[in-house]
């Protein structure tokens, strides 16, 4: 057999050497610990001032359309990880920078994302449980308090917090903007961008 015979045309990829790799900047923590809110800042930034090609993939959005069949189950969280990160891998290799905000909490998952797409920079959207509670911007863990939603992350579900993320950010202490400017200086530092 020749080598690529067994790949299906729609699996074959060609490097094109004029096409920089992008990146996935891969937000995870508990719901309501920002990270929707720094990701689509540092989206701002990266089209404005770096005049990059940016995607959004927003858990609240996605589980509308690609995912809308799943729950919160281990099974289908992972399913919808799984699901997303094949969309991150596509648009990375061709050049786009993705930025992905999932509670995405099981460990074993987030690194099986980390093989498949190009540079995978794992932002660990730090904030404590007390302090998403106490914001409860959509009143989902009252909710989850008073056992209206089963499994919620963090109250009656797990978060595996990350091992050796890229980056940490500590939302409870910094600002939205001093957030932002940790991810950025991150992809400076490592050339991704400027
Ligand atoms: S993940 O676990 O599969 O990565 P995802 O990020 O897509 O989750 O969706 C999380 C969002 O769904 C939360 O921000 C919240 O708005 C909503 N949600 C509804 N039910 C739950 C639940 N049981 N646990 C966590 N989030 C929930």
């Amino acid at each position: 057999m020749k080598n690529n015979e067994h790949i299906i045309p729609s699996e074959q990829h060609w490097e094109k050497e004029n096409i920089e790799e992008g990146f996935v900047l891969w937000f995870t923590g508990l719901s309501g610990s920002g990270k929707s809110a720094v990701a689509e800042r540092v989206a701002i930034v990266l089209e404005r001032e770096y005049d990059e090609l940016v995607e959004r993939l927003d858990g609240d959005i996605v589980r509308q359309h690609l995912t809308y069949d799943l729950g919160f189950s281990k099974e289908d969280r992972d399913m919808n990880i799984e699901r997303v990160s094949y969309v991150a891998k596509l648009l990375s290799r061709n050049g786009v920078c993705v930025l992905s905000s999932f509670i995405s909490p099981y460990i074993e998952r987030r690194n099986k994302t980390r093989d498949m797409v190009t540079n995978f920079i794992e932002v660990f959207v730090k904030c404590p449980v007390e302090v998403c509670e106490q914001r409860d911007v959509k009143g989902l863990y009252k909710k989850a308090r008073e056992g209206i939603i089963k499994n919620f992350t963090g109250i009656s579900d797990p978060y595996e917090e990350p091992e050796n993320p890229e980056i940490v950010l500590d939302t409870d202490k910094e600002s939205i903007e001093e957030s932002v400017q940790i991810v950025i200086d991150h992809l400076e530092k490592q050339g991704y961008i400027g």
